[in-house]
């Protein structure tokens, strides 16, 4: 195996969805291992319809998409990481807080409309950045993209999409972030970036958990690799391919990247006061409080537990952005009065996606949205502004 081949495997699987998430890197559009992909990708056979979906909760969309997907990309999608613990956690801890309703307050409606680093948005719950939609539905991340444009909710673009970042910013009006592991060449990183400012993305998000591979046993076990194309690196080959995602990530490179676009940036895996409160330090304009699903270390803290005394720690300063495991408009309520300005959801906009293209997605949204603007009716809230500590039993 020639060595820049053999460094594309191992450091983009650092980086990555891991070398699951990954196809073969190409020499060339028409090479041999091209044409294999080419070919592969044709046959991996994702859902292809769009169409209204129906159901009464967001937990019951994943059975229902793992009827569609094929075995391996549901896999990757749902599966995390070691004995899975985490991602059990993710969920598992908002029911450990209770809501505190305040009643007679007079109020007869709720607005959830809010505003990100300077975009209104009609609900505080956006796209998590995720790898390879297409492994959901055939319209990759411009279904996904439209679906939430369409509930005027927030859209986190992944780098490793199968999508262009510059189609994905044409796919619906709504603003939209985009979210980078960095390259560690600085030279491929600064185009990627600058093309992102160019395409109108908003914010910067850098996600900093993902330095190396981690155990995601489904996908060893269904021997699982993304036969995929990934559209901000055609092929797979060239500058990309020869310049890994960078390992040794430092403050060195969240400078680099604050100062290569100008716009805000936010960091994504933060889990401690510390970290946080560094980031403040150094110019960030958010953090995004999460352990990617439970799908990099295993046996970390469920993200809502540690919201409260990060958000103590950053002391409004910065935009605060909270995943893993909200399933329900009583989970992104807990989450905001625990200092969250939003918060984001990864599976269920693929599982939306797999079951209805952009409108599952879109329904996906409008689901959380009335089930928040339920529970902000009942709990006595009129305002996202509102919502506060006082509401809850933490
Ligand atoms: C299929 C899949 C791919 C993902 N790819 C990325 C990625 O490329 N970059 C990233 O920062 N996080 C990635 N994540 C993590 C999500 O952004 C997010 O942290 C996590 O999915 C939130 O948990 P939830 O799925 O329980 O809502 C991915 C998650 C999934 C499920």
């Amino acid at each position: 195996m020639p060595s820049t081949r053999r460094e594309f495997l191992s450091a983009t699987a650092a980086a990555m969805t891991l070398s699951t998430a990954l196809p073969e890197p190409a020499t060339g559009a028409d090479s041999p291992s091209a044409q294999a992909a080419q070919s592969a990708a044709s046959a991996y056979a994702a859902p292809t319809e769009v169409k209204a979906v129906e159901f009464i909760n967001l937990r019951e969309i994943e059975p229902a998409a793992q009827k569609v997907i094929p075995a391996g990309g549901f896999g990757y999608i749902s599966s995390a990481a070691g004995d899975e613990w985490t991602k059990r956690e993710n969920e598992a801890a908002f029911k450990r807080v209770t809501i505190v309703p305040r009643y007679l307050t007079g109020y007869k409606d709720a607005d959830r409309s809010t505003t990100l680093l300077g975009s209104k948005v009609s609900m505080p719950v956006i796209v998590s950045a995720m790898a390879q939609h297409g492994m959901a539905h055939a319209s990759a991340e411009l279904g996904s993209a439209k679906g939430t444009g369409e509930a005027g909710a927030l859209y986190t673009a992944g780098s490793l999409s199968n999508n262009t970042l510059e189609e994905i910013a044409q796919a619906s009006a709504a603003p939209k972030w985009f979210q980078i592991y960095l390259p560690a060449d600085r030279g491929v990183a600064t185009e990627v970036l600058h093309r992102a400012k160019a395409a109108g993305y908003r914010a910067i998000v850098l996600t900093i958990d993902t330095v190396v591979p981690s155990n995601r046993e489904t996908d060893v076990r269904n021997h699982f690799r993304s036969p995929l194309p990934l559209g901000n690196y055609p092929g797979v080959s060239g500058a990309y391919a020869a310049s890994p995602v960078k390992r040794d990530l430092d403050w060195d490179d969240v400078e680099f990247v604050r100062q290569t676009t100008g716009l805000p940036v936010l960091l994504k895996g933060v889990m401690t006061p510390d970290l946080a409160v560094t980031a403040v330090a150094r110019g960030c304009a958010g953090v995004q409080v999460s352990n990617h699903g439970g799908r990099q270390l295993d046996d970390v803290a469920a993200s809502f537990t540690v919201l409260p005394r990060i958000a103590d720690a950053v002391r409004g300063r910065a935009t605060i952005i909270i995943d893993g495991g909200i399933r329900r408009g009583q989970d992104v309520f807990k989450a905001l009065a625990l200092g969250a300005n939003a918060v984001a959801i990864g599976r269920p906009v693929l599982y939306g996606l797999a079951l209805g293209g952009w409108m599952g997605v879109q329904a996906v949204f409008q689901h959380l949205d009335a089930e928040l603007e339920m529970t902000m009716r009942l709990a006595g809230a009129r305002t996202i502004a509102e919502i506060s500590r006082q509401y809850v039993n933490a």
